[in-house]
């Protein structure tokens, strides 16, 4: 399989910026990936994805399985022709999805059973089946071994346990993916908030080899800001140096900024689409709702130094009606806008680390987020 190029420009403590270069395109990091989970970055058209300065968009093999199906969208082409968007395109492998939306389902050593949050129906996950999903019918770039997402908190036999587990879901993922010159596959690191299990789960990932970037999974999964950071503290240096390292399903600004200086590389989460559908909007010091009274006759715009229409061309005013009477270009607008408010943070923090003021830049937005 294929391992893409990774090159480091620079790096400030343990902070790196670098580009990976895949076959449908470079992706700048730290890289944050808008969250695509239904082959539509809710509310958001891919122009625009693009033009906030999304390298990379993220899928999921859970949702896409079950609607509309991930032979159909191999019959009509493969995911990129499907949504529109020809850059590259990460797919997370669906066990976590199982786990946080679906009821009645079914574990064993084979994969998950399931019933689907849609209709009912019951369906089967496996690795074999995930990276078929993956690699073969939605076509991604990069493609997620399938994983136990440990559930917080976990007792140390229990997160032993699902830790074994993934590590033998991700030799089958391996085995499974096979030789795709123009893919690639990541690991998950898991371990829950054990030092020597994320320690070890690292170790055994990377000795499995082949794997082109590691994940670190089972966080934000309600162990907290603190913790959370605590774990990447005891993880990322049993990460390789030249791999890109990718933190599941975070962030909060907060949490980008703190993790990059932990030396994690990409990002994905639907923060900046579904709190914007309901009145959100992100700076840094922290959300704010636009339906607040306060904004009903401010003039201003949502943020006039990111260079983004949706923050320069719309009034708080405008946005807090739009917003109280339902309208659903209110919530396009600040879906937009928050997408380009988190690609601009991702911006000034390359920049930060290419310049080395990256400790200066944490201390700074840790004294102004609220
Ligand atoms: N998204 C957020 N956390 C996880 C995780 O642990 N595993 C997977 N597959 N996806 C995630």
């Amino acid at each position: 399989m294929a391992v893409f190029p990774y090159d480091i420009h620079a790096t400030d403590g343990r902070a790196r910026t670098g580009t990976l270069r895949t076959m449908r395109g470079d992706i700048q990091t730290p890289a944050f990936m808008p969250v695509g989970t239904a082959a539509t970055v809710k509310g958001v058209y891919m122009d625009h994805v693009r033009q906030a300065g999304a390298d990379i968009i993220l899928g999921n093999t859970y949702h896409l399985m079950l609607r509309p199906g991930a032979e159909r969208i191999a019959r009509l082409g493969g995911l990129h022709k499907f949504c529109g968007w020809d850059g590259p395109m990460l797919t997370d492998s669906g066990g976590f999805q199982v786990w946080s939306l679906s009821k009645l389902r079914k574990m064993s050593e084979e994969g998950v059973e399931f019933r689907s949050h849609i209709d009912g129906s019951k369906h089967m996950l496996s690795p074999e089946r995930s990276m078929e999903i993956q690699a073969e019918l939605l076509g991604a770039d990069i493609c997620m071994q399938f994983d136990e997402c440990t559930p917080f908190p976990a007792t140390p036999d229990q997160a032993r346990a699902s830790m074994e587990l993934s590590l033998r879901w991700g030799a089958r993922s391996l085995a499974a993916f096979g030789d795709r010159p123009d893919q690639t596959l990541f690991a998950i690191v898991q371990g829950s908030t054990y030092a020597d299990l994320r320690a070890e789960s690292a170790q055994r990932s990377i000795e499995a080899g082949g794997y082109g970037g590691y994940a670190i999974g089972g966080l934000a999964v309600g162990e907290g800001h603190e913790m959370m950071c605590s774990v990447l503290d005891v993880t990322t240096p049993h990460l390789p140096a030249d791999r890109p390292r990718y933190l599941m399903g975070v962030g909060k600004p907060i949490d980008l900024v703190e993790a990059v200086y932990r030396g994690v590389d990409m990002f994905d989460c639907v923060i900046p689409t579904r709190s914007g559908r309901h009145g959100q909007v992100w700076t840094d010091t922290g959300p704010y709702n636009i339906r607040k009274a306060e904004f009903a006759e401010d003039d201003s715009p949502l943020d006039p130094a990111i260079d983004c229409p949706a923050s320069q061309n719309y009034s708080k005013a405008y946005v807090h009606h739009l917003i109280r009477s339902g309208e659903m270009l209110g919530q396009m607008i600040l879906s937009r806008h928050n997408i380009a408010y988190f690609e601009d943070l991702m911006r000034r923090i390359r920049t930060e680390i290419t310049s080395g003021t990256y400790d200066r830049f944490v201390s700074d937005f840790r004294a102004a987020w609220a």
